[in-house]
C-alpha cells in the first residue's frame, strides 16, 4: 500500500521548487489526489488518467498521455506514473519545461536502482542541464527525479 501522505508531500516539494509554476500536468494522476493537493496550493492543474472514477477536480482528462498532448503547462509532474515516466521527462524536454517525477515500477522490468539511474541520464540526453534527485520523507517509493532548464 502506497503511503497516503505522498500527495501533500510531493505537492508542497513542487510548490517550493517551482514557485513560478502555476498551470501544471500531473501525468497518471489515477484519482486526482496530486491535483487536489496542488490545487489547495494555488495551482491550476490538469489531471490525466484513464479513471472513470475519480475526484471532482476541475481539470480531469480522461485519456492517455502522450508527446502530442497540446502544450498548456508550465511544469510535468508523475507520482508513480508507472508506464507514463518516459513520456514525463521526454514532453518536458519536447516543450522546455521542468518535470518532477517519483518514479516506481520501470516500463520494461528493470530493477529500482537501475531505473532511477536511466531516468536520470534520459532526463540529461533530452538536453536538461540541470537534474537533481530528492526524497520525499515517506513510505516506499519516495525518490523524485527533478529536471529544469534554468537552476
Ligand atoms: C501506480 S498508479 C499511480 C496513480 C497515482 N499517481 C497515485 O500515486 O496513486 C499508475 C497510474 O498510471 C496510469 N498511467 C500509466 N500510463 C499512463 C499514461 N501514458 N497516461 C496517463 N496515465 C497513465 C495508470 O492508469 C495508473 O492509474
Amino acid at each position: 500500500m502506497a503511503d497516503k501522505r505522498r500527495f501533500d508531500l510531493f505537492a508542497d516539494l513542487l510548490v517550493e521548487r517551482f514557485p513560478s509554476a502555476s498551470r501544471i500536468f500531473d501525468v497518471a494522476g489515477g484519482q486526482g489526489r496530486l491535483n487536489e493537493a496542488l490545487t489547495q496550493r494555488g495551482r491550476t492543474v490538469t489531471t490525466f488518467d484513464l479513471r472513470h472514477k475519480h475526484l471532482p477536480v476541475r481539470h480531469y482528462a480522461q485519456r492517455i498521455f502522450t508527446l502530442d498532448e497540446p502544450c498548456e503547462a508550465e511544469l510535468v509532474v508523475g507520482m508513480h506514473p508507472d508506464g507514463a515516466t518516459r513520456v514525463i521527462i521526454e514532453y518536458a524536454a519536447r516543450h522546455q519545461l521542468p518535470f518532477a517525477v517519483v518514479p516506481c515500477c520501470s516500463d520494461n522490468g528493470m530493477p529500482y536502482n537501475p531505473w532511477m539511474r536511466h531516468l536520470q541520464e534520459l532526463a540529461r540526453t533530452s538536453g536538461f542541464p540541470h537534474v537533481e534527485e530528492r526524497t520525499l520523507s515517506m513510505d516506499g517509493r519516495a525518490r523524485v527525479v527533478l529536471g529544469a532548464f534554468v537552476a
